[in-house]
């Protein structure tokens, strides 16, 4: 790969792109941080509908990262006025691990969130999850201890958290 990665605003027009992401990445995902489940691709398209309303009323900042015209990750920073933070979320294709595109993409919704005046981002990672773990120390966040797992699981998870200068 030559080209840069670019972050797009998910939008209706990534339909079909971001459900084969979605698909051929989808045993990848679940190894790592837990699968969407049938429903997710069953009801794909509303869904996704629901993402970019979130999209246009700005409540949050759903974004796709693009590749030679395939998508290759996603970075999602959501609920942009919650009070402790705003959350931030990634995945990047298989065939395309390593690159420091998670690092790059991350960097890119960052500056965005900036920009929609968000001052600080949250995270939870599984703390074996090296791979994103580094991708957070790579975008300055800050280990901020034990956090509660997102679905309930027992796996320990840790949060981060990092505060955004102003544009
Ligand atoms: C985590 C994830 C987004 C990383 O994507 P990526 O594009 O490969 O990330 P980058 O290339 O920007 O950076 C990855 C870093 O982790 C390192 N890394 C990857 N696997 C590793 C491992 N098993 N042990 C140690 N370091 C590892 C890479 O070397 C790189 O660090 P470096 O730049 O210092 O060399 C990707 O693996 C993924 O989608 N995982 C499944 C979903 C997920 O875990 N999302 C995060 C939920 S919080």
């Amino acid at each position: 790969m030559t080209s840069t990665p670019r972050l797009e605003l998910l939008g209706p027009q990534h339909a079909r792109a971001l459900e084969r992401f979605e698909r051929d990445n989808r045993a990848f995902f679940a190894a790592r941080i837990g699968d969407r489940g049938d429903g997710f691709f069953e009801r794909f398209d509303e869904l996704l509908a629901e993402r970019v309303d979130e999209n246009r009323c700005g409540t949050s900042l759903l974004c796709v990262l693009v590749l030679d015209d395939e998508i290759v990750g996603r970075v999602n920073v959501l609920d942009l006025d919650r009070p402790d933070g705003a959350e931030l979320g990634y995945r990047v294709a298989e065939h395309a691990q390593g690159r420091g595109l998670a690092t790059a993409g991350v960097t890119d919704a960052l500056a965005a969130a900036s920009a929609r005046g968000v001052r600080t981002v949250t995270a939870r990672v599984f703390v074996d999850n090296t791979a994103s773990r580094r991708v957070l120390e790579h975008c300055d966040f800050e280990p901020t201890g034990p956090v509660p797992s997102p679905d309930g699981s027992p796996r320990e998870f840790v949060g981060y958290r990092r505060q955004l200068p102003p544009p």
